[in-house]
Order: structure tokens, then sequence, then C-alpha cells
């Protein structure tokens, strides 16, 4: 194929300003890079907070939507090992200031952007839609206790959602865990498809005496997953005022951290603006349960997930597919 010399990509270039289909030219490849044209790209709540944020928004010029994608390698630099035109691959591109995956055509540096070959057992689109919402639930999963006799129980929180259905699965099918399921009532057949042991509705249910009222009376929770935020189920600065949900040698994980909107970034970046949140994560450190607000850090997890499709023990659940988004912005 011949090197494409345009690429269409949506941009913007002010805080939360309006989005734009800005023709650009493709940029010559590196020898360390490969180009993949994309086939489909994801929307998560990061985009929309990375493109209302301050942060992005005031450094100058336009910068790129998107950053979730699957596309097929068409251009491979002279330095690249393990790739090939055609490879159909899926990843994820952190450049915040720079291109996003809402582009016709992306640069990707192999050993630095996170980019894996794409398995048949997927479409392009529930490939774009895995990266990010994977990653981040196999690092939750990471903070459960080693396997013992009794089985390991998890609390997912947001378990419809685009992360907490990828704590579910893999927390049933790969660690063999009791999970519980925190829901709106309506999705509680698919949650359960996906594989929760049970479902409390936070539409209907107090969520914190539904769960005290289930669980075994000798074994607390092992691990809380909250994909929702703010401190509803965060662990007790005392037990008296308020029950302790967590065996205090396990862990409460959140992916957003204490503030509840969704407009605002989370994750990590969350200790800053909420002091209470160091103060919690030094007291579980030293007291239990463990306490941490946490980021995708780990690649590999990608392969992990990978490995359970291919064996068919979990799927990529894509709400709406929206064609031809280009060609629609235009004119
Ligand atoms: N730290 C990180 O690296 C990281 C990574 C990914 C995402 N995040 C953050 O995590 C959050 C969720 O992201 P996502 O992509 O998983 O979101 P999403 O796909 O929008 O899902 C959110 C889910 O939360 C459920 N929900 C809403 N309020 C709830 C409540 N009070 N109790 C229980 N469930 C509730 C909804 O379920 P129902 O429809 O059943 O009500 C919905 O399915 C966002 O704030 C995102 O920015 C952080």
């Amino acid at each position: 194929m011949e090197y494409p010399k345009t690429s269409k990509a949506l941009r913007f270039s002010s805080i939360g300003g309006p989005l734009a289909v800005v023709e650009k030219e493709v940029p010559l490849l590196l020898a360390h890079e490969l180009l993949v044209k994309v086939h489909a790209a994801s929307i998560n709540p990061c985009d929309i907070q990375l493109w209302r944020s301050g942060l992005v928004g005031v450094v100058a010029g336009d910068k790129g939507m998107g950053r979730h994608y699957s596309g097929t390698v068409v251009a491979v630099g002279s330095n690249v090992k393990g790739w090939k035109a055609g490879d159909e691959a899926f990843g994820l591109i952190f450049h915040p200031f720079g291109q996003g995956t809402f582009s016709e055509y992306i640069n990707v540096n192999p050993t630095s952007d996170l980019i894996t070959k794409k398995p048949g057992c997927f479409t392009h689109e529930q490939a774009a839609s895995i990266p990010l919402v994977a990653l981040t639930a196999c690092s939750c999963l990471d903070w459960l206790p080693p396997p013992s006799a009794s089985q390991r129980k998890v609390i997912v929180r947001g378990a419809t959602g685009g992360t907490g259905t990828w704590v579910v699965q893999p927390a049933k099918v790969a660690y063999d865990c009791h999970v519980t399921a925190i829901c709106s009532g309506k999705n509680a057949d698919f949650v359960k498809s996906l594989g929760a042991d049970e479902v409390i509705d936070y539409t209907r249910q107090d969520i914190t005496s539904t769960l005290l009222s289930t669980r075994a009376a000798t074994q607390p929770y092992d691990l809380l997953v909250d994909c929702v935020g703010g401190t509803d189920l965060t662990p007790p600065i005392s037990p008296i005022t308020k029950p302790q949900l967590l065996h205090p040698k396990w862990a409460y994980v959140t992916i957003v951290g204490d503030k509840t909107d969704v407009n605002t970034p989370g994750g990590p970046l969350t200790y800053l603006t909420n002091p209470r949140q160091i103060y919690r994560y030094l007291k579980g450190y030293l007291f239990g349960p463990r306490y941490a607000c946490i980021a995708l850090f780990k690649s590999s997890h990608l392969d992990q997930v990978v490995s359970l499709a291919e064996r068919g023990e979990v799927k990529a659940v894509v709400q709406e597919v929206v064609e031809g988004a280009f060609d629609e912005r235009e004119g």
C-alpha cells in the first residue's frame, strides 16, 4: 500500500470546545514506529474529562480526541521487530496534547504505546472498547488476597460499566471468586450473565445494610472494587462510626477516588485534591483494610485478557456503534 499523505482526525483546541474534523499530513514514519489505519475507536469517561480539563486545555494548539483503537498496521519502521503490514492490532495511546485515535491513521511506538495483536474473536469495535477498562480492571484484581481454603469474596460497585464488566468476568473465571455486583436492577440479568453470584440494586436497596446482612458472619469480603467514586463505601475511620465490610487484611480499591463528578479527572490524581485519601491509604497500610486509588499499570494484562477471550471465558460488551462518525461531521 502506498504511504498515505493525509489523515482526517477529530480534534479540539479549547477547553470543552467544539470538535472538528481536521485533515493533516501524515508524518513520516520514524524507524521505531508503526503506522496503523484505525478501523474503530472507543469513547471513555477519561476522553471527556481530558477534553474538558484545564490541564490539557492550557496548552496551545489542537489536540486529538480518543485514546483507544483497533486497526490494521499499514507501515512498519525499519527498527521495529515482530510486526508486519497487514497485522491487525489494538491498543491505547496516551498523547493528551497530540494525536488521538478518532483519526484515520495513527503513529504508534510499540515499545512505549500499548499495542497487541487483535485476536479473531474480537471485532474491531470490541477490541477498541477494551484496553483502558480491561487493564484497569485487572489492576484492581491484583489486590485480591492469595487463594485459600475459602472462596474469595469480591464486591464490584458499578459492575455494569465499562470497567465493572471487566472486573466481574475475570474475578469469576480466572480467580474463582464469589462476586457481588452493585448496579441498577434493570441490569441484574445482564451482570448475572457475566458471572455475578449476587446483585444489589443501588436504586432500591441500602447497599451497606444489604452487604452486612448477606455476608457470612465469619467471612467478611476480601476486596471491594469501586468504579463509581465517592465515600459511601470507603473503609470507616472507626468501626464504631461505620461498620467494617472488609476483612482487615484485605482491600478497598477505587478507580475514581472520593470525587463523584464524572466530568473531572479521577484515579490517583485525586490524592492531590482529596488529602483524606492519603490518610485513608496510610491508615489502611498500617492497620488494614488496605485502601488504594489506582490506574492501570501493567500492559501484560492485555495478553491475559486476550487469552481469556480466545478461550471464550470473557466477552467484550459494546453498548453502541456509531458508523461513519467523520462523514456525519463534515460539511
Ligand atoms: N483510574 C483509572 O485508570 C480509570 C480507568 C477507567 C475508568 N475510570 C473512571 O471510572 C469511572 C467509571 O468508568 P467506566 O468506563 O467503567 O464507566 P461507565 O461505563 O460509564 O459505567 C458506569 C456504571 O456505573 C453504574 N453506576 C452509576 N451509579 C452507580 C451507583 N451509585 N452504584 C453502582 N453503580 C452505579 C452504572 O450502572 P447502571 O447502569 O447499572 O446504573 C454504569 O454502568 C469513571 O469515573 C472513569 O473516569 C478510571
